[in-house]
């Protein structure tokens, strides 16, 4: 595997891979992606085969800006409002692939729907334009374990599966994008994530959320995701006997004192919690703890997020019952 650096000769030595159907693990603002040109079957295959993940989730399209995204999929005013505002940034749209849509099938998952997104990375966008394609990129992780926010994550979990990692320095948001979906003019919320649903809603009104149960619309959002190795308990009340923990703003619980006591932000500043979620969660993770308690996060702005994604990483897991 080699690893790049954000040189303009480097990303255009990525964009070349990607050209030549190998994978190549990029920064964004949110998570590190698994990226291969979307026009490409075979490369998106590779995808699947390199995370080990279900076929039927569908992927999200990466594209340098506003018109990229229009050549691929049908955009409704409100859908183009929100990608105007909040692009490059970290917003996925869901919305109906067009007929001469660019992006391999395989990567829609036999959905009628492309989600799409302009990342907010200058490395990125620079392979972006590089290549003058669109490119298909789930988080560089293997399916059901952590989001990579860093490039040694993902030399961690993806050597051998990758041909490069372009290295753009941890990832500033540090949680996936949010999703959504606009249907009749009506704004889903199909997955929470680096940008808080209030700022959505300000142009949306209030967002629907899918009880996951009852209404699944984001294939992924079935499954559970982002879990350590080590068991994790959230929200915890207390700590017990052998256990390490991850709290937020200096949070004390009561009980056994933990082995390892880690801060997602001492100050108690969400958007630092989601910067710093993954990669503690990765380092609690390697101490081999009996289990990682984690207190409670409040979910205002990114915190919805941040909460989500501990809860997931919560939930039991079972053989068929991971993904992403
Ligand atoms: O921040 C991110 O979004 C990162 C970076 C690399 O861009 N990517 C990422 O991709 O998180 P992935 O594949 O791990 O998650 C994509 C999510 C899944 O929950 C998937 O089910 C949903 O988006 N999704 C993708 N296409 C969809 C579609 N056509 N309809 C509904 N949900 C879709
Ligand atoms: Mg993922």
């Amino acid at each position: 595997m080699q690893l790049l650096g954000t040189t303009s000769s480097d990303l255009a030595a990525a964009a070349e891979l990607l050209r030549a159907g190998q994978l190549v693990a990029l920064p964004t603002e949110t998570v590190y992606g698994l990226a291969a040109d979307a026009t490409q079957p075979l490369a998106v295959a590779a995808i699947y085969a390199a995370k080990g993940r279900p076929s039927f989730n569908p992927l999200i399209a990466h594209v340098a800006d506003l018109a990229a995204a229009e050549a691929l999929v049908v955009m409704d005013p409100l859908s183009r409002q929100l990608a105007e505002a909040f692009w490059p940034g970290p917003l996925t749209l869901v919305l109906p692939r067009r007929p001469d849509c660019s992006v391999s099938t395989l990567a829609a998952a036999g959905l009628g729907t492309q989600a799409v997104r302009v990342p907010g990375h200058p490395g990125f966008l620079g392979v972006l334009r590089a290549l003058g394609r669109p490119v298909v990129a789930p988080s560089a992780n293997r399916s059901g374990s952590l989001s990579p926010t860093t490039a040694a994550h993902v030399c961690s979990s993806l050597d051998g599966a990758v041909a490069a990692v372009v290295d753009g320095g941890p990832c500033n948001v540090g949680v996936e994008s949010t999703v959504v979906e606009v249907r009749d003019g009506v704004a889903w919320l199909l997955r929470a994530g680096g940008l808080p649903a209030a700022a959505i809603e300000a142009y949306t009104g209030p967002l629907q959320r899918a009880l996951h149960a009852e209404q699944p619309r984001s294939p992924g959002q079935l499954l559970v995701h982002y879990a350590p190795t080590t068991r994790l308990r959230y929200p915890a009340a207390s700590v017990e006997t052998g256990e390490v923990l991850l709290t937020f703003a200096g949070q004390t619980l009561p009980g056994a004192a933990p082995l390892a006591v880690r801060d997602l932000s001492p100050t108690g500043d969400d958007r630092e919690a989601a910067a710093n979620l993954f990669a503690l969660l990765h380092e609690l993770d390697s101490l081999g703890a009996q289990a990682i308690a984690v207190a409670p996060v409040p979910e205002r702005g990114v915190g919805e997020a941040v909460a989500d994604r501990l809860r997931r990483a919560a939930a039991a897991r079972s053989e068929n019952n991971h993904a992403s």
